[in-house]
């Protein structure tokens, strides 16, 4: 692992006014090395989970060794030594079941192996041992809500309607035209049964673009898909669908998995009632579909019993590497942070440790107008309270990048110069390491990754990009192979000069090889921080205390340690330099630094104060406080 435990002392000396250089410097004590390993060391940590740095691997694109342009299992386990360096705690898979392959992975059609397109079980177990070597742990995605239309239990299901899976997923019979209530979007979906035509029984739409029904002629019934026809919602009020499941999951939690990614967890319940959606907004969405609400497909309570029993699973799993340390994160878009609060369950009955906040990372515009109207200091300093004085005290996990969002380095830098982006995405991480909160990341962020969407419908994979062209271009963007190298073809992704999506046109610049060890580079800054969150007890377990709430332009916070120890936070959200007071004493605080760690260079009060505190354009300073 890299370390510069030296840096924020070397800092502190280069960045101290004169007057304060007359001064002896104030006792710094940087993080060891064997104090970062030791909070790196997890299999003694049974809350790991609550400080831990998870990356999200898109295994299609994280690093291909067979030449056929796809990433595969072998490559992830050839890449972990950069993974240990990065300072990272789990890596979280997009799934490598077998799979037709429509959504990526994300339509299943066998749960206990892995695609050959990214190897065998052996490869997985021998990842799974090598991370556990490097202690890293290995979390899975379990996609709950449907199959692919390719798994046995679905075939089996559309066969008839007596075989043994009949009732696995959510079938219907449909209604007339004619019936009630019927709107005219049904009727586009009209088809002709053995009883003469019929429509989907309701106006339930598929997030990825018309009617959430699909005929089958054998059953003479529609089944229900909230994604792509090609996934069948399961039938999670069926006993033997959560049983199978359960299975699953215990496969690959005897193997050692450390836990499960639970993929569009809010919505395995439907209405038994099939109630129409309401309307939510007049005009159509990006597939040209009506603007529904999904109160009926969406957030019902009967999914809380299910995560009730799934953790108590879990809990109950003594067997492998990791005691007791499983962790049940879930993929859980909820309008607001308050609506978290029911996915942890109660001390009785837990339900999941980790709920993803979408909310923070997110958020729909918001900022002040102008090019960047996604990076509103207003909206994260008000999503960082609610998770503070919303979650019962419950552990945050922030999100800012993932599979299915174009790059955060484009949304919160929109229309700004190449250097303001920069200092924008590490004003970003900056929040993501050093706030109360679990980490989770995705690969290729560390490094300023951008998003690269296909400009010609041709050349779309995604098929929501297919369906939805040209409102909807679709996930390719932000799938593109991880950046290695500067080397052509592939960037040291892959041998083969065509992989399955191109490589991303900035990698001569943007890759692990050209920005590792430099000292203005995304990639050195994230690893500075995450090596900053495992060495000091404020980051790594401390409370958070809002400083300044009213200041317009500045976010600053303090992280107070167990120990007492102290480190404020201080970022400039405007493309000017920026004075701030801060009342350090209202957080308990001195006003002294003692080391200073930062992007630019800032102006500190006489005699190593923080007030006043000037700050350059998007500067993200941290300092150790006394
Ligand atoms: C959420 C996943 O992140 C996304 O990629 C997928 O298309 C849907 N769930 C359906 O599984």
């Amino acid at each position: 692992m890299r370390l510069r435990p030296s840096v924020p002392l070397l800092l502190a000396t280069l960045l101290l006014p004169a007057a304060a250089l007359a001064q002896s410097t104030p006792a710094f004590t940087p993080p060891t090395p064997a104090q970062i390993r030791t909070a790196a060391t997890p299999a003694t940590d049974l809350t790991w989970y609550n400080h831990a740095v998870i990356y999200e691997i898109y295994p299609r694109s994280f690093q291909d060794t067979n030449g056929d342009g796809i990433g595969d299992l072998n490559g992830i386990t050839e890449r972990l030594p950069y993974l240990q360096a990065l300072g990272v705690d789990a890596i979280w898979i997009a799934p490598m079941y077998p799979s037709p392959q429509v959504d990526f992975g994300y339509d299943i059609s066998d749960y206990t192996a892995v695609d050959l397109q990214y190897g065998t079980l052996a490869d997985f177990d021998r990842l799974l041992a090598a991370a556990r070597d490097r202690h890293l742990r290995v979390l899975l995605d379990m996609v709950l809500n449907h199959t692919s239309d390719r798994h046995p239990w679905f075939l089996d299901s559309a066969s008839s309607r007596t075989n043994p899976h009949a009732d696995w997923y959510c079938w219907s019979d449909g209604v007339s035209p004619n019936s009630p209530n019927v709107t005219d979007y049904q009727k586009r979906f009209t088809v002709q049964s053995d009883r003469g035509p019929v429509v989907p029984p309701n106006n339930w739409e598929s997030l990825f673009g018309g009617s959430a029904w699909q005929w089958v002629p054998a059953r003479q019934q529609f089944y229900y898909h909230k994604f792509y026809r090609q996934q069948p919602d399961l039938n999670w009020r069926n006993p033997a669908v959560e049983k199978a499941m359960f299975d699953a999951m215990r496969f690959w939690l005897d193997r050692g998995v450390a836990g499960f990614r639970l993929d569009a967890i809010t919505t395995l319940f439907e209405d038994p009632q099939l109630r129409n959606e309401p309307v939510a907004a007049p005009g159509l969405n990006a597939q040209g579909d009506p603007i529904l609400s999904d109160i009926y497909t969406d957030n019902l309570p009967e999914v809380h019993g299910v995560l009730r029993r799934m953790r108590a699973m879990t809990d109950a799993y003594p067997a492998g590497a990791y005691p007791n340390a499983r962790v049940l994160i879930g993929e859980t878009y909820l309008p607001n942070t308050a609506a978290l609060l029911p996915w942890y369950g109660t001390p009785a009955q837990p339900e999941l440790q980790l709920p993803m906040d979408m909310f923070v990372g997110f958020h729909p515009e918001g900022g002040v107008p102008g090019p960047n109207v996604n990076l509103s200091l207003a909206h994260f300093r008000q999503s960082l309270s609610d998770m503070e004085t919303q979650l019962d005290g419950h552990q945050p996990l922030l999100v800012f990048d993932n599979h299915d969002n174009p790059r955060s380095w484009d949304r919160f830098g929109d229309g700004e110069t190449p250097d303001n982006k920069l200092r924008i995405a590490k004003l970003i991480a900056t929040i993501l390491y050093t706030t109360r909160s679990t980490a989770l990341t995705y690969y290729g962020a560390e490094l300023g990754m951008t998003t690269h969407t296909p400009t010609r419908k041709e050349d779309v994979r995604d098929p929501i990009g297919i369906t939805g062209w040209p409102a909807e271009k679709g996930r390719d963007g932000e799938r593109t192979p991880m950046q290695w190298s500067p080397l052509p073809p592939s960037a040291s992704f892959s041998s083969n000069a065509h992989p399955w999506l191109p490589i991303g046109s900035d990698y001569p610049t943007v890759n692990v090889q050209t920005e590792t060890g430099q000292p203005d580079t995304l990639l050195t800054w994230t690893h500075d921080l995450i090596d900053l969150r495992r060495g000091y007890p404020a980051l790594h377990d401390g409370g958070i205390v809002m400083l300044d709430t009213a200041n317009p332009s500045v976010l600053s916070y303090v992280r107070k340690g167990p120990d007492g120890s102290a480190i404020l936070v201080s970022l400039n959200f405007t493309d000017q330099p920026q004075t701030v007071h801060l009342d350090l004493a209202a957080a308990g605080v001195g006003n002294h630094y003692t080391w200073v760690h930062m992007d630019a260079n800032a102006q500190f009060g006489p005699l190593y104060t923080l007030s006043p505190l000037t700050l350059p354009p998007y500067a993200a300073l941290i300092t150790g406080v006394k």
